[in-house]
């Protein structure tokens, strides 16, 4: 059977086509370190978060030397701790739970965005350089202050971090 030369040139292109889809897909999925949700953690009692150790005092913690981790409650209509303080050149990670409905927590001109459940602990790290303030808001339908909800990250310079961290650093 005879092909034609173009015919056979658009069968090659369609089939690229067709790899070139699954291998950006298989990309997307899992090149760029992507995770879905597992449910391996286990989750917390949302009516009692002022007896767990991480959320009884919403908080930064220094955990390494360029690293932190933010204990974060959102609530009706609030994130705590407000503003969440971290120094610049770091990498953070949150970890954000609910008191009582689901709401979301998105800081604002970045891609860190999460969905806040009560009961479950949502963790997401980014890496901070520059100064800057941002917003921290609330982007899931959580009651009448929803469009209210608003919290903000503040990047600090080192010796600024140093001097609100007062005593309490070593
Ligand atoms: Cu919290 Cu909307």
């Amino acid at each position: 059977m005879h092909i034609h030369a173009y015919e056979k040139l658009w069968l090659a292109a369609s089939i690229l086509l067709i790899l070139l889809l699954i291998g950006t897909v298989t990309y997307g999925a899992v090149g760029p370190g992507v995770a879905m949700v597992t449910d391996s953690e286990e989750p917390i009692d949302a009516t009692a978060l002022d007896e767990d150790d991480r959320f009884s005092e919403p908080r930064v913690e220094q955990v390494g030397e360029d690293e932190y981790a933010a204990y974060v409650v959102a609530y009706q209509f609030a994130f705590e701790p407000d503003p969440i303080v971290v120094p610049e050149d770091s990498t953070v990670t949150f970890y954000v739970t609910s008191q009582d409905v689901t709401h979301g927590f998105e800081v604002v001109g970045t891609n860190a965005n999460t969905m806040v459940i009560p009961g479950e602990v949502a963790e997401l790290t980014v890496e901070v350089d520059e100064p800057g303030e941002y917003g921290v808001l609330c982007n899931e339908y959580c009651g009448g202050g929803h469009h209210g909800m608003e919290g903000s990250f503040e990047v600090v310079s080192q010796s600024e971090y140093e001097e609100q961290a007062g005593g309490d650093e070593e």
